[in-house]
């Protein structure tokens, strides 16, 4: 019986003294220099040789593009399209709305904006959404300086390639 004793004192204090020893090389291992925290390959403090990654968005015109399945559920579908020359958005001037508002969209074959981004009265886009390349972006062909290693999954199919946020987004409220 005592001699159980004392090893149940000794086991947590050997353990406690091998921690304390080992934990500096640890650390020491573990620690990273500041040059290398970037994702860039170059010095973060030094900027000459240094190059941007050289991209060229997409041409494809609108009408022949293919659409972009979703990121995930909501999320703001990618500009399959080149949206060259229709860059310059104020609330007053916006070129995506000649295919994009409701109105017009089912002619040119073009997804009209859902009703998430129009004012309470239906008529007009809202404050927040009328810089429409704020949330949506186009695409260009470059390998990621990181694999994204995310998976999506959606509740259905059919949101793999279309909002259903008007509908949803009063879920669980009333
Ligand atoms: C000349 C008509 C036209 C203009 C202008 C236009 N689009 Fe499009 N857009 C389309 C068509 C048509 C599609 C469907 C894909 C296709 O056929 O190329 C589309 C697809 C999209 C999609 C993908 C929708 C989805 O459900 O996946 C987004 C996002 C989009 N456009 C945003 C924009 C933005 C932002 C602008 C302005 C910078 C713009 N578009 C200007 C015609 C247009
Ligand atoms: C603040 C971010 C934001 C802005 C700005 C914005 N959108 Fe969206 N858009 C979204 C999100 C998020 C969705 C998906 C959820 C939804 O339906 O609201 C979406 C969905 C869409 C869809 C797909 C609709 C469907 O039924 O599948 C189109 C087309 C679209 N937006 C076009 C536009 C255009 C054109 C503009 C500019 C007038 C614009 N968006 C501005 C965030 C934005």
């Amino acid at each position: 019986m005592k001699k159980q004793n004392r090893w149940h004192l000794l086991t947590p204090t050997v353990i406690f003294v091998i921690a304390l020893i080992a934990m500096p090389v640890w650390a020491a291992q573990k620690s990273v220099s500041e040059d290398d925290m970037g994702i860039r390959k170059t010095s973060l403090y030094d900027e000459t040789n240094t190059q941007g990654v050289k991209s060229t968005p997409g041409t494809t015109p609108a009408g022949k593009s293919k659409k972009y399945d979703r990121s995930f559920e909501n999320s703001p579908p990618l500009i399959p399209h080149s949206i060259e020359g229709l860059e310059t958005i104020t609330e007053g001037q916006n070129s995506c709305m000649n295919c994009h508002d409701p109105k017009v969209a089912q002619n040119v074959k073009a997804v009209p904006i859902p009703n998430t981004h129009l004012k309470d009265s239906g008529d007009k886009i809202d404050g927040n959404s009328y810089h429409c390349v704020q949330c949506h972006v186009v695409q260009s062909d470059v390998k990621p300086a990181i694999e994204n290693k995310f998976t999506n999954s959606f509740r259905n199919q059919k949101s793999r390639n279309s909002s259903n946020l008007s509908r949803t987004q009063k879920e669980g409220v009333d």
